[in-house]
């Protein structure tokens, strides 16, 4: 499915564009699926990445020599990037891979966004089995926390680095930490600049302000737009 979605985003790319690279596996298949196209159809790319695991794996396929800083470019013609959760009125929630941050630096500013995801994805209620994350800097974490649950109540939890190698907090590659925060209630469109607002908040996995991306799902039938 991840493959189906991939092939149907690089429809998308255009000779010459400069493309985001989102990150997670859905993503990564989309890196993928462009690095064949770049090969065998000769497509011209510059391509901005949101996170160094999406680095990663563009130098993994051959797309080094086309990889830019977001500070070398003007502007993004085209992001791709997968989702944790989609609800119908097409907010979505990212940062599974704690990478939200950059993601929204690209998604935001890209002319077209297309989001790829399985289409287990779609739920009727925003958050529905994952958290917001929230990036948070590391000396304010403990008073975002209490911020977040006194004024809205529900859950947070202070994202652990389960990887091996290091104790701890997980480190998001900016720097930072990340509260993951379960809602007592949905999420509704201001929500995403309210929690900006709290002081120590860099930013957060909630996309409210993409309504007009091409959300593209995909289940067993194959690859349809919500
Ligand atoms: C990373 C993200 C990913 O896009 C999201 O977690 C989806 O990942 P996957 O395609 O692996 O399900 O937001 O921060």
């Amino acid at each position: 499915m991840k493959e189906l979605l991939a092939r149907k985003a690089v429809e998308f790319v255009r000779d010459g564009s400069v493309v985001g690279l989102g990150s997670g596996s859905t993503a990564k298949a989309f890196i993928e699926e462009l690095s064949r196209a770049v090969a065998e159809k000769g497509i011209r790319v510059t391509l901005v990445a949101t996170s160094i695991d999406s680095e990663l794996k563009a130098l993994e396929v051959g797309l080094g020599p086309y990889l830019v800083p977001p500070w070398a470019v003007d502007s993004i013609d085209l992001a791709v990037d997968g989702a944790d959760e989609i609800s119908r009125d097409r907010m979505f929630i990212k940062g599974g891979g704690g990478a939200m941050v950059r993601e929204k630096v690209v998604d935001y500013r890209a002319s077209t966004l297309v989001i790829i995801a399985e289409a287990h994805k779609l739920v009727d209620r925003l958050p529905s089995n994952r958290p917001i994350p929230i990036e948070v800097l590391p000396a304010a974490w403990r008073l975002v926390a209490r911020d977040v649950e006194r004024r809205w109540g529900g859950k947070t939890e202070l994202r652990a680095c389960k990887c091996g190698g290091k104790l701890g907090p997980l480190i998001s590659d900016n720097g930072n930490f990340i509260l993951d925060w379960v809602p007592p209630g949905p999420a509704y469109p201001e929500l995403e600049d309210e929690l900006k607002a709290i002081p120590g908040v860099v930013d957060t996995g909630l996309f409210a302000k993409r309504r007009d991306a091409v959300i593209l799902l995909a289940d067993e039938r194959g690859v349809f737009a919500l």
